[in-house]
């Protein structure tokens, strides 16, 4: 399988910077043998859809809102989404934990919400660094599991992405060592195959993602079990993005 290179832009970039930005990165990255996703916000969903029109790269979103429908101001839903024209949602992001204080249970309700609409979930779990200095990194890492993919079905798994995102590495410049993402990976595959089947462990994908840059995504990418890459502040550069891409 081809390794998977997401952009987050979190709260960047309007429609026409999008615009501006996507019509820079196509020429960039047209000879990539990766597959791309690029999750905007929702007020760039429409320009996305009109750019990536006719092209391999999967247009996505940053949250969803763990209901269908009805009496819930301000939200999204997945069917909404969905017509939009995204394929790929981000759950679970650690900002969102942190500033919206989302927990592992609605965000087992959005994975649900977007499955039921055939869009595919980006999960995105890990430890803060108090955790990992007090060794609770695998405690943590089994119940995020364990709770945002509780009542699923095996294949439904497959449609998923895993990213691992120790919460200390995102946008510090502090990248996790081989080792501890190696180890991550071997963790939550354990996981899903305890609770599912080791096929769908082998086949769910398993990306990486904290203070990624053009300089380390190559040596990144060459970590045994490791399908790809979450990328936030350096793939807001159509450049920058597109040296990760072909690294
Ligand atoms: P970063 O963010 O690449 O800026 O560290 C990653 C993320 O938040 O997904």
């Amino acid at each position: 399988m081809k390794k998977l290179i997401i952009a987050n832009f979190k709260m960047n970039k309007t429609s026409q910077e999008t615009r501006v930005y996507l019509n820079e990165l196509l020429p960039l990255i047209d000879n990539a043998d990766k597959d791309v996703a690029i999750c905007v916000p929702f007020t760039s969903i429409a320009m996305g859809k009109k750019c990536l029109k006719e092209t391999p790269i999967l247009l996505g979103a940053q949250n969803v809102s763990s209901e269908e429908s009805g009496a819930f101001t301000g939200e999204v839903s997945a069917r909404m989404l969905k017509e939009a024209g995204c394929k790929v949602v981000l759950v679970g992001h650690s900002e969102r934990r942190k500033n919206f204080k989302e927990t592992d249970q609605q965000i087992n309700l959005k994975i649900k919400q977007l499955l039921n609409n055939n869009l595919s979930p980006i999960l995105c779990i890990g430890e803060t660094k108090l955790q990992r200095d007090t060794d609770r990194t695998v405690e943590v890492i089994k119940k995020q599991i364990e709770t945002c993919l509780s009542g699923l079905y095996e294949n439904e798994l497959k449609n998923m992405v895993i990213a691992y995102e120790p919460i200390w590495a995102i946008g510090t410049g502090k990248i996790a060592t081989k080792k501890q993402i190696s180890d991550a990976i071997k963790l939550i595959r354990k996981e899903i195959s305890n609770y599912f089947s080791e096929k769908v462990s082998k086949e769910i994908r398993v990306v990486y993602g904290g203070s990624i840059k053009p300089e380390n995504a190559r040596e990144l990418l060459s970590i045994k079990g490791l399908d790809g890459l979450l990328v936030g502040g350096a793939s807001l550069g159509a450049k920058t993005f597109s040296q990760i891409v072909n690294a």
